[in-house]
């Protein structure tokens, strides 16, 4: 996992991408200049034009109620074909829910037993869906079994360690396409074909996926698709999509239960009580901005080129300290975002490295991501359009002898930060 410090080499940082004007990409978002902001993948960031159309639409609300609330299925419903585009799938396939976390509850929430009860998860799922799984599991009267992935394992091998956790009790296999702590993706396709044949519901966490992954359900089989807009997206928080498009799909029903319950699949989706939608009608504006700024292929390589840039010069900085390079083989990469190995001493759970999260934005005014996976401590990139290559040389200059710093006092006094 850990390769030769010799092997570690700092190439050619990537051109910072401008607005048309010339300015630099980040004047685009309200960002505070004054911190670093290397963490785009936990909660996103909305460009200001689409903070300005959400308050657009937000004034058309507030201006006048009983005109808006009436229209807002129609609306919603068409803000789902622009959305359905960008990903690539039939807009009848596609739920609008506000967050992953959301999607995920309506399977958990809608999905009948049909076997033992049991759900397999990994190792590698985010802890708050797998804690939904488990709960999920004591309904229905089975288990939850754990497929252990090592971090590095292939896609092959990956494969091989989910589909021996599923038995002939299996209801449900939940499996991240991108995983949150690792940052590696998982074999979905092939245990989507598996599935399939055996019968058994695929739910695939996408949560990190569109944005990132220019058709994210390409030769993809499953029954239930969750993936957030609101974060590589960058649409205004809110805003994720549910696609399903098995015949399971007409047992899903929006966690609010509304005047859309006799509606058919996704339609019922389009009514929720009175809310706030404007994320979802504000949406498509962010992903335009986008594309007619620099395009979304261009965006792409230019996040993952920049990711390679800072795991190489923070890895670099890294292994000055510890005589080892930080940059970890994940089997699967994704692209715009990387794993970098910390110093023994930070982040060895997540509580720990969550901790490191907050000391980091409060003392070096840089907002990270820390993750902890088996015990060891990553700093977890992820780049975006408005990062530059002086964001990662800043933290690797100035903030990795501090971490060196707290690394060493951690492991000579633990538990005290
Ligand atoms: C893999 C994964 N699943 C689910 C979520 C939850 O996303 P949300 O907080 O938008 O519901 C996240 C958030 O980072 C994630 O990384």
């Amino acid at each position: 996992m850990w390769s030769d410090v010799s092997e570690t080499e700092v190439t050619t940082a990537p051109r910072p991408l401008l607005l048309a004007d010339g300015r630099p990409a980040a004047r685009a978002w309200s960002l505070d200049p004054v911190m670093k902001h290397l963490n785009h993948g936990s909660f996103g960031a909305v460009p200001v034009v689409a903070q300005e159309r959400q308050n657009e639409f937000r004034a058309e609300m507030d201006s006048s109620p009983v005109v808006w609330f009436p229209a807002l299925p129609q609306r919603i419903a068409a803000a789902r074909i622009d959305l359905a585009a960008f990903l690539r799938v039939a807009p009848d396939d596609v739920a609008l829910v506000p967050n992953a976390s959301a999607g995920i509850s309506v399977v958990f929430a809608s999905l009948q037993r049909r076997r033992g009860g049991g759900i397999v998860v990994t190792d590698h799922g985010y802890g708050a869906v797998t804690m939904g799984a488990e709960r999920l599991a004591r309904r229905w009267g089975g288990e939850v079994r754990t497929a252990r992935v090592p971090l590095e394992a292939s896609e092959e091998q990956a494969y091989e360690a989910v589909m021996a956790a599923v038995d002939d009790d299996t209801d449900l296999i939940v499996l991240d396409q991108i995983t949150s702590a690792t940052a590696r993706r998982l074999p979905v396709e092939l245990v989507g074909a598996e599935a399939r044949r055996r019968g058994i519901p695929l739910l695939v966490d996408a949560a990190h996926a569109p944005g990132l992954i220019e058709a994210p359900l390409s030769g993809l089989t499953c029954d239930f698709w969750v993936g957030n807009l609101h974060k590589w997206g960058c649409t205004p928080r809110g805003t994720a999509t549910l696609v399903a498009r098995g015949e399971l799909r007409e047992e899903l029903y929006p966690l609010i239960d509304s005047w859309g319950a006799a509606d058919p699949y996704p339609d019922r989706f389009d009514q929720q009580g009175t809310i706030d939608a404007t994320g979802y009608l504000a949406a498509p504006s962010a992903l335009d901005f986008v594309e007619s700024t620099w395009g979304w292929d261009t965006a792409r390589r230019y996040m993952d080129d920049l990711a390679g840039y800072g795991e190489r010069v923070i890895g670099a900085a890294f292994a000055e300290l510890t005589g080892v390079t930080g940059t970890v083989d994940v089997g699967m990469p994704v692209p715009g975002m990387r794993l970098v190995r910390l110093p023994d001493g930070l982040a060895g759970s997540r509580v720990e490295a969550d901790a490191l999260r907050d000391r980091a934005a409060r003392e070096l005014g840089v907002e990270a991501a820390f993750t902890s996976f088996d015990g060891i401590g990553y700093m977890r990139l992820s780049a975006h359009v408005y990062n530059t290559a002086a964001d990662y040389e800043y933290f690797a200059e100035d903030c990795v002898p501090l971490l060196g710093r707290w690394a060493r006092a951690a492991r000579e006094q633990p538990g005290v930060s």
